[in-house]
């Protein structure tokens, strides 16, 4: 569900026209609905409302500081994977305590913030993280509260680059391996083991390899209750999947049924880490067709079109990166005809496209175009490649819209650099 509908031959977002946002922000634009992001937390949240849970906003999805705060003022917490992620969450008024800290590369001085913050817990990916942060608590004269992620072996049938539960992947401890690392984490005067992890890859299209990995989450969870340790809470990771094309993931709802049923009976808080299902389908990218461009068929009949856009890979790397669908949607009248066409960036690379082979309007240079459901990793993977600034971010709540990010200048492309003493000329600063 989405707030982003055709009305007259013009695209809204809620009651915006988009054409309005472009004229006024420029392009390429990143717009994001607000009741959308509400919608969807208040979905997720009402699905887990059976059991004690904490949403945790897996922020790397867009990290926008209004987005943040979109969810926060609704009473969520957020999962982080670095220290840049802390000091925008608790900007946009993350409470602590309802903070995850996830990723394999957790560094002293990233822990040392968190541990200052007293954040909810680590989910600790690796027996020398664990040390890690045992040594930066005992320095600081603290407690670390721990989870370990799991790497529960369980294949979430979804792009290779996003699958994390498989033993070849980097992610969690495997569980036999982790009951040691837990018996150790629990003589540490300095760590306190809270919970146990789990986050098996993302855009999954299907209930089952959750249920699978929950399954084996519990088996272990029982084993440590057990040996007497004191598993308050069960992060099972985000990872529910998006309607981009004609895929056909699981409602939040079922979901979140088969979750609980997994743990039903244990005294336990669930954490979910939900990104994608909170923000892809609630943000678009606008762009203007700049350029078009015709050369005969590469399949023989025909001609195939090039639909130059303002926004290119860098703004935009899903395509390129995971060859991924996003819909290309017109801004404003469609116009007459359908042609087969690429719609591509301005980047020199033949990997800069946003979309490939599709049947589209023939559009014009001057047309606006949104590629939609790109509200998550979307502009939190942008770059400057190219020297590209990067773009714009609106949000739209009803009738009104506010820059939520401004357009980046060029001067702040060079921020920071300098020319090496060594080749500057003579006289020359
Ligand atoms: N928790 C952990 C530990 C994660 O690594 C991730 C995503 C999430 C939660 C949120 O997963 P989600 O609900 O968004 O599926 N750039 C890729 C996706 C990378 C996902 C990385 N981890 C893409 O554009 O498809």
């Amino acid at each position: 569900m989405h707030h982003f509908k055709q009305k007259k031959s013009e695209l809204y977002c809620e009651g915006v026209p988009l054409s309005r946002i472009a004229k006024a922000v420029g392009t390429p634009v990143y717009v994001y609905s607000h009741a959308t992001l509400s919608h969807h937390y208040r979905i997720f949240d009402e699905a887990f409302a059976a059991v004690p849970h904490i949403i945790c906003y897996s922020m790397k999805a867009n990290s926008n500081g209004s987005v943040i705060r979109s969810f926060t003022n609704l009473g969520s917490g957020v999962d982080i994977v670095s220290g840049g992620e802390l000091m925008r969450a608790l900007a946009a008024g993350a409470p602590p305590k309802k903070i995850v800290y996830s990723g394999v590369g957790k560094q002293p001085w990233e822990i040392e913030e968190a541990l200052k913050r007293d954040i909810l817990m680590f989910n600790v990916e690796s027996r020398e993280e664990l040390e890690a942060i045992d040594a930066v608590a005992a320095k600081m004269k603290k407690r670390a509260p721990i989870s370990i992620r799991i790497n529960p072996d369980v294949d979430p049938k979804t792009h290779p680059y996003v699958s994390t539960g498989l033993k070849k992947n980097k992610f969690g401890i495997r569980i036999e391996q982790a009951i040691k690392d837990y018996e150790w984490a629990a003589k540490r005067k300095h760590i306190e083991v809270v919970g146990v992890d789990c986050h098996i890859g993302s855009q999954l299209t299907e209930v089952s390899p959750f249920i699978d990995a929950a399954a084996r989450v519990r088996l272990l969870v029982e084993k440590l209750i057990k040996k007497g340790m004191d598993i308050r809470y069960v992060d099972v990771g985000g990872g529910l999947g998006i309607t981009y094309n004609d895929e056909l993931p699981p409602e939040p709802k079922v979901y979140a049924d088969a979750i609980i049923k997994s743990f039903s009976g244990l005294d336990i808080t669930l954490i979910l880490e939900p990104g994608r299902v909170m923000v892809g389908n609630a943000g678009v990218l606008v762009t203007q067709v700049r350029y078009t461009k015709e050369i005969p068929s590469p399949h023989g009949k025909g001609s195939k079109h090039f639909f130059i856009v303002d926004a290119g890979m860098n703004d935009l790397a899903r395509p390129s990166l995971y060859g991924s669908y996003h819909a290309i949607v017109p801004v404003g009248k469609a116009p007459r005809g359908k042609v087969e066409a690429d719609v591509v960036g301005p980047i020199c690379e033949s990997g800069d496209f946003l979309a490939k082979d599709r049947t589209l309007p023939a559009f014009k240079s001057g047309d606006c175009i949104a590629a939609m459901s790109a509200g998550a990793y979307g502009f939190s993977m942008s770059s400057n490649y190219n020297s590209r600034p990067r773009s714009a971010e609106v949000m739209v709540s009803g009738a009104r819209y506010e820059i939520v990010r401004e357009r980046e200048t060029l001067k702040e492309l060079v921020r920071g650099e300098k020319t090496a003493t060594f080749l500057r000329k003579k006289g020359a600063k």
